[in-house]
């Protein structure tokens, strides 16, 4: 029996990736990717390695989770090296705990290779530092999407008063509801927010509102998407640097080619 490698692929610019993620790639059997990945780390593989879409999308789950847990094991128990390359972090919001409590439980061999998530590194890459003296001294990561029925206006509740910063994955769906039940538990209507679309990718796209107006401008913007809500959004104004950097660098080609 070989090891699963349980990796972080960061969350889009393939620069992201920790070292110690990018030598499991390469000296992987088996990698089993997500759809969130940038593409371009499958080229660190071996030739001969086999590389295995897992293609979870909101939408259409072409492998349930039970197929997954299933197939690493089987890779695994066939004595090969398995990478499981998941978006981000595998321990956020990426149900890599699931993965490890079923390799745990067939006692295979695993580590964990964290990531840089992309709740973190969205906000960065669109210039909101998630905390700041003067504005933040608490932030959360929150899913937009919970199994808690009843009991969401609790958390939704809670999360209104008591942290700074939130930064809330999987939420754009239900990006108005999720502004009205803030306002509700007291928030400002005012409170700024900011949706950043493919964060670190050369599409990435922030629109920037109010929990009051964001709604109507957030206009075509889909998953994948952050939502930052809390006063630091305010200080992308002086910081936004990568979506500035790719506009320079395109009409420097667009001059070249010109
Ligand atoms: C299933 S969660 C996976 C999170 C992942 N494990 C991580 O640590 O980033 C998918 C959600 O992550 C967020 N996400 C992932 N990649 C993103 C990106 N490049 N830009 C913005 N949000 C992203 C979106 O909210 C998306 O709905």
């Amino acid at each position: 029996m070989r090891k699963v490698f349980l990796v972080g692929a960061g969350p889009g610019d393939p620069e992201l990736i920790t070292v110690k993620g990018l030598k499991a790639i390469q000296k992987a059997d088996v990698v089993l990717y997500d759809r969130l990945i940038n593409e371009e780390l499958l080229t660190y593989a071996k030739p001969e390695a086999e590389l295995v879409y897992c293609g979870k999308s909101p939408d259409n789950h072409s492998f349930s989770q039970e197929d997954i847990n299933k197939l690493l094991c089987n890779y695994a128990t066939q004595g090969k090296t398995v990478t499981r390359l998941k978006g981000g972090d595998p321990f956020i919001f990426g149900r890599g705990g699931e993965e490890a409590e079923e390799l745990a439980k067939r006692k295979i061999p695993f580590e964990i290779v964290p990531g840089i998530s992309s709740g973190s590194a969205a906000p960065a890459y669109a210039g909101i530092p998630l905390t700041h003296r003067d504005f933040s001294s608490s932030v959360a990561f929150v899913s937009g999407v919970t199994k808690l029925g009843a009991e969401e206006d609790q958390y939704w509740h809670h999360l209104a008063k008591s942290i700074d910063t939130l930064c809330i994955y999987m939420g754009v769906k239900k990006l108005p509801e999720i502004c009205n039940k803030l306002i509700q538990f007291g928030r400002p209507a005012t409170t700024p927010i900011a949706l950043v679309h493919w964060g670190t990718t050369n599409r990435q796209q922030t629109v920037v509102g109010t929990l009051a107006d964001i709604s109507e401008k957030m206009d075509h913007i889909t998953n994948p998407s952050m939502i930052i809500v809390g006063e630091v959004v305010t200080l992308r104004e002086k910081l936004q640097w990568f979506e500035q950097l790719h506009l320079e660098e395109d009409s420097k080609t667009q001059a070249f080619v010109g």
